[in-house]
């Protein structure tokens, strides 16, 4: 990542705790350092600079507008090093070179204080509180203080839940709702979306989880009736054959190649209203796209890889209009999982888009490929 990206990443996601300027390009700077961090005022998220001088320590106050220039322009002219301490990571930035940097991370070494927690980004599970699921999935201790080492895990929950919880309007309120969560694995989401949506949102649930492996069901099980998850069950199975009637929302993360094109058959055969899906391992299409103009593009391995993610996921958003699906794809995690962040939303009108269906042909011929998702 480029640290111009990093820095606007790191302040529109208001994760900052500080942000340290060092190493003076010239000797002639008065100051040697500079300190960043944010604050709250009555015109709202501020930042506040604080330059050290020899013997003494000057303030300034930078809009949040401003804010981002203003650190631009002191990397590249004033300062070699930059260091960011953020909620999610620590970043050091090298930048002898601005047009060169180079990007260090590492795992965060700052909490923020009580004050700051309230500036830097309100998870829909707070840092700090005690929260049974995590507590017993080892992602927080006792006090509810989320470990180092799980602090990515503890975001991407965190973030999964703020796109549930734009979903909500789609699920009915006046009756159980039905999820099923297919290839949950170790389940940290499907925990995630029981504690949310039942305990904290008081909505009647029934969630199923559904794997392929036997052990991590019999210990998801396990873990649902420690905490008396009465209403959360997990069964072996696999997806492509599995038959229910009634779900209102499916959710199909990280379940790999074709199982989440059968995720989405089903979704679609039930007519879920809601649909969370994070493709991974695209490999179906990969020896089956063949198009002579593209072959100078088809003979690099990784850009045949990231093109053919590319183009299977295209024709599951077009199959999913087809069958009367709004769609969007957003961002699921940004850092971590790059090559696994794309997540499919998709919410059902009722409208199915006819052109839709022809481009998914269209496209399908051009690339001479028969995809999972257009056989049902
Ligand atoms: C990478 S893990 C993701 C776990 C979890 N959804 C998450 O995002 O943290 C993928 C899981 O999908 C399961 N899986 C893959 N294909 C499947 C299938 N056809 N039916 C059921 N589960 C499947 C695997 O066993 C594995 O546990």
């Amino acid at each position: 990542m480029e640290y111009k990206s990093l820095i606007q990443d790191v302040l529109q996601n208001q994760t900052l705790i500080r942000l340290v300027l060092g190493n003076k390009r010239k000797k002639s700077l008065e100051y040697s350092k500079i300190v960043v961090r944010p604050f709250t005022s009555k015109d709202g998220l501020m930042y506040q600079a604080e330059y050290f001088y020899e013997k003494k320590v000057l303030h300034e106050n930078l809009k949040a507008s401003e804010v981002y220039y203003a650190l631009i322009d002191l990397i590249e002219n004033s300062f070699k090093q930059v260091n960011i301490f953020t909620v999610d990571a620590d970043y050091q930035i090298l930048a002898a070179k601005p047009e060169k940097a180079k990007i260090i991370k590492a795992e965060p070494t700052m909490k923020p204080t009580e004050l700051e927690h309230n500036i830097t980004k309100k998870y829909i599970i707070p840092d700090g509180k005690p929260c049974d699921f995590l507590i017993r999935l080892g992602v927080m201790n006792d006090r509810g203080q989320v470990l180092k080492k799980h602090y990515g895990k503890f975001r991407q929950i965190n973030r999964f839940l703020e796109i549930a919880r734009d979903v909500l309007d789609y699920l009915p309120k006046d009756r159980t709702v039905k999820i099923i969560d297919f290839g949950c694995g170790k389940a940290y989401l499907t925990f995630a979306l029981y504690y949310y949506l039942k305990k904290e949102c008081g909505y009647n649930v029934d969630i199923i989880g559904l794997d392929l492996k036997e052990d991590v069901i019999r210990f998801c099980n396990k873990v649902a009736q420690d905490l008396s998850y009465d209403e959360l069950r997990f069964e072996v199975g696999d997806i492509a054959e599995y038959h229910d009637t009634t779900t209102d929302m499916v959710v199909t993360l990280h379940a790999c190649d074709t199982a989440t094109d059968y995720a989405l058959i089903n979704a679609k055969k039930w007519k879920a209203s809601v649909i969370l899906s994070v493709p991974c391992c695209q490999h179906e299409l990969f020896s089956q796209m063949d198009n002579e103009l593209h072959s100078p593009m088809l003979e690099q391995g990784i850009l045949r890889e990231r093109f053919c993610a590319i183009l299977t996921d295209t024709f599951r958003v077009l199959k999913l209009k087809e069958w009367g699906y709004e769609v969007s794809m957003i961002e699921f995690t940004s850092l971590e999982h790059t090559a696994k962040n794309i997540m499919i939303r998709a919410v059902n009108s009722g409208k199915a888009d006819s052109k839709a269906a022809a481009e998914a042909q269209a496209l399908a011929d051009f690339w001479k490929v028969s995809p999972t998702i257009m056989q049902k």
